[in-house]
């Protein structure tokens, strides 16, 4: 199955799917890497693995956040994409692209939804006093970081904890939880046998 993965950073996500994706029994295969951000570091990760990689620039389209999406809906459709992974794009996104593509974009958010939707959340899950946090991935709709639960992994928040800590091993658990989610979407029924990661995924 063609995907797209929309990024606008360090794209850590992009290459764990990247890494999926490059195992033969692997049901997705990279089209096309975007991002809106032309200096995201991602970038030259994907086209280093041989992927097609472009940006477009959300700057030129001021005060336009549908125009600069309908840009990506046509550079999408040309590509053929059928699947959209958001890993780190950093963009609220307007009811025409989450409509265009409902069912078939997911997004990789670094908490235990419905907990600590937005930024910040390894800092607010430690003012919170959480002691489960992790990570979630799910379907992407109109409100921001609340379509419905595809996965999830947790891991135990520990005494003496920073967000910095936190995040570092939240990030390892979303590495492996993005290829295993995405897995589930488009193979439902190849999954032989449960191994370590699926054991970490409530569908
Ligand atoms: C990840 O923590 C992701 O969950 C969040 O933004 C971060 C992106 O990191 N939405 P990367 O670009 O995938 O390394």
């Amino acid at each position: 199955t063609p995907i797209a993965i929309l990024i606008s950073g360090r794209g850590s996500n992009m290459r764990a799917l990247i890494e999926a994706c490059a195992q033969p029994d692997y049901p997705a295969r990279i089209a096309l890497v975007l991002s809106n951000n032309p200096d995201a570091p991602g970038l030259d990760v994907a086209r280093s693995a041989g992927l097609a990689a472009q940006a477009i620039d959300h700057r030129a389209y001021p005060r336009d956040r549908e125009g600069h999406e309908r840009a990506l809906d046509a550079t999408l459709r040309a590509a053929g994409v059928e699947y959209i992974c958001l890993a780190g794009y950093m963009r609220l996104l307007t009811p025409f692209l989450t409509t265009a593509w409902k069912g078939r974009m997911l997004n990789i958010h670094p908490s235990l939804l419905p907990a600590f939707p937005g930024l910040h959340t390894h800092e607010r899950a430690l003012e919170n006093g959480t002691r489960i946090h992790g990570c979630t991935v799910h379907w992407v709709t109109e409100g921001m970081d609340e379509g419905p639960v595809i996965g999830q992994a947790a891991i135990p928040v520990l005494d003496g904890d920073t967000p910095d800590m936190l995040a570092a091993r939240v990030l390892v658990q979303e590495h492996r939880l993005y290829p295993a989610a995405l897995r589930r979407v488009l193979a439902p029924a190849t999954i032989p046998v449960p191994d370590a990661a699926d054991s970490l995924l409530a569908v």
